[in-house]
C-alpha cells in the first residue's frame, strides 16, 4: 500500500504527534484532527493541514475522511488507569467516533482504515496473576470480558472494523496497543501512564528532597512498556500490510513489574527512594504482557527498545518539561476530572 494522503484523527494526541511527523518526513500529505485546541496538542506540525473537530459527530468525521487514501484512526478519550478506571461511560462514547469514521471510510472508499485497539480487549480472567509470563495472545480477547467501558468499546470498535471490511470491503487493519510511554505523552494531570507518572515523582521526590514514593497497587502488578519509535514501526507494518488484516497485538514482550519499572527511574534519576504504596489507588489487571508470537510469524519483527533505553529518553523530556512548567518547583498533582465536562479534553489513543 502506498499512502500519499493521509488522516490522522486524533493526531493532536501523544501517538498522533509522532505519527503526523513521521508520515511528513516520508513526504505524505498530512491532515490532522483532533477535537482539542491546537494549544493543547502535543505537537503541531506547521506543514500538515491541522484541524479541531469532534469526530463524534458524524458531519465532521466524514470531512475529517474525505479525500485521504488512509485513515488512521487513533481519537479516543483514554488514559491510564486512573483515568479509565473512573471514566467508563466517556471512554464508551468513544464508539461513536470510530462509527462515523469508518461510515465516511466506506462512503469515500478509504484505501486503508486504521484502528488504534488496545490490550485492554484481553479476558481479565488471563490477567489475574502477577506475572511477567502473562503473555496474551491475539485469541484470549474471547471469550470477551475485557478492561470494562473501555475495554468493551475497543473490543466492539474491532469487530465493527471486522464487518465493514468484510461486509462493505473498507479495508481495516487493527493493532492491539500495549502500554505506549515516550516523549511528547501525558505525564501529569491524571490520564498519565505509569512510564511517565513513575517518571514525575521520581523527580517530584528529587526536587523536594522528601525521598519517598507514592506506588499504585503492591507493586507486584506486571506490564510490558512499549516505546513510541516501536508503536510507530508496528503502525507501518500492519497498515501497510497486503495480506494481514486481523487484530494483532503491538506490544512490547520485556515483562516487568512496577517495582522494576521504579528500580530502572531511580537509577536513570540517581536516587533511591521509600516505597508507600497505596492499596487503594486504581490498579487494573495483576499481569499482562504482549505474547509476540503473531506478529513475529507474520512481519519477522517485534518490537524491540529495551525499556532502559526508552526510560531513559522519556525521564530526560518529561524533567525539561517539569523545569520549564515550574521552575524547579513542585507542583501540587490533582486527580483528572470525571464525567462529560471533560469531553474537551478528548485525546489521542491509547495505550
Ligand atoms: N498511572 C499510574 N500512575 N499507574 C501506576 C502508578 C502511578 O502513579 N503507580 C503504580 N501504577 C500501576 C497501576 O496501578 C497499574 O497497575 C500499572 O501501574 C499500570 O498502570 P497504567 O500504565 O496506568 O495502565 P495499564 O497498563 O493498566 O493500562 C494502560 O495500558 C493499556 C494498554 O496496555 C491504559 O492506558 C489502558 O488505557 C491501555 O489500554
Amino acid at each position: 500500500m502506498n499512502t500519499r494522503s493521509a488522516v490522522i484523527c486524533g493526531g493532536g494526541g501523544f501517538i498522533g504527534g509522532h505519527l503526523a511527523a513521521d508520515l511528513l518526513s516520508k513526504g505524505i500529505k498530512v491532515r490532522v484532527v483532533d477535537v482539542k485546541p491546537t494549544s493543547e496538542w502535543y505537537q503541531v506540525h506547521p506543514e500538515a493541514e491541522n484541524i479541531v473537530a469532534d469526530m463524534n459527530l458524524r458531519d465532521a468525521a466524514f470531512a475529517a475522511v474525505k479525500g485521504s487514501d488512509t485513515v488512521y484512526n487513533l481519537a479516543c478519550n483514554m488514559g491510564g488507569m486512573g483515568f479509565i478506571e473512573t471514566n467508563k461511560g466517556l471512554c464508551m462514547i468513544s464508539v461513536l467516533i470510530n462509527t462515523h469514521l469508518l461510515m465516511g471510510a466506506r462512503e469515500y472508499g478509504a484505501k486503508r482504515f486504521f484502528y488504534a485497539s488496545s490490550a485492554c480487549v484481553y479476558n481479565g480472567d488471563k490477567q489475574q496473576e502477577s506475572k511477567i509470563e502473562t503473555f496474551l495472545k491475539e485469541e484470549d480477547a474471547y471469550p470477551a470480558m475485557p478492561e470494562d467501558g473501555y475495554g468493551w468499546e475497543k473490543l466492539f470498535s474491532e469487530r465493527m472494523c471486522r464487518h465493514f471490511r468484510e461486509d462493505f470491503k473498507v479495508p481495516t487493519r487493527v493493532a492491539r496497543f500495549h502500554n505506549v510511554y515516550g516523549p511528547f505523552g501525558t505525564w501529569e494531570g491524571g490520564r498519565e501512564k505509569a512510564p511517565a507518572a513513575i517518571c514525575r515523582k521520581v523527580i517530584e521526590a528529587k526536587l523536594s528532597g522528601k525521598h519517598e514514593i507514592e506506588i499504585w497497587g503492591d507493586g507486584q502488578q506486571t506490564r510490558s512498556f512499549m516505546y513510541i519509535t516501536d508503536c510507530l514501526k508496528g503502525i507501518h507494518k500492519i497498515t501497510d500490510s497486503e495480506t494481514w488484516h486481523e487484530p494483532i497485538n503491538l506490544g512490547s514482550a520485556e515483562g516487568v513489574t512496577i517495582n522494576q519499572l521504579v528500580d530502572l527511574a531511580e537509577d536513570i534519576g540517581g536516587i533511591k527512594l521509600k516505597r508507600n504504596y497505596n492499596l487503594n489507588a486504581p490498579k487494573g489487571v495483576n499481569g499482562r504482557n504482549s505474547d509476540n508470537t503473531l506478529i513475529n510469524k507474520v512481519f519477522g519483527w517485534e518490537p524491540d527498545t529495551r525499556l532502559r533505553d526508552g526510560l531513559e529518553k522519556t525521564y530526560k523530556w518529561i524533567y525539561q518539561e517539569y523545569m520549564e512548567k515550574y521552575g524547579g518547583k513542585v507542583a501540587v498533582q490533582k486527580p483528572a476530572p470525571i464525567g462529560a465536562h471533560v469531553r474537551e479534553k478528548a485525546t489521542a489513543g491509547a495505550r
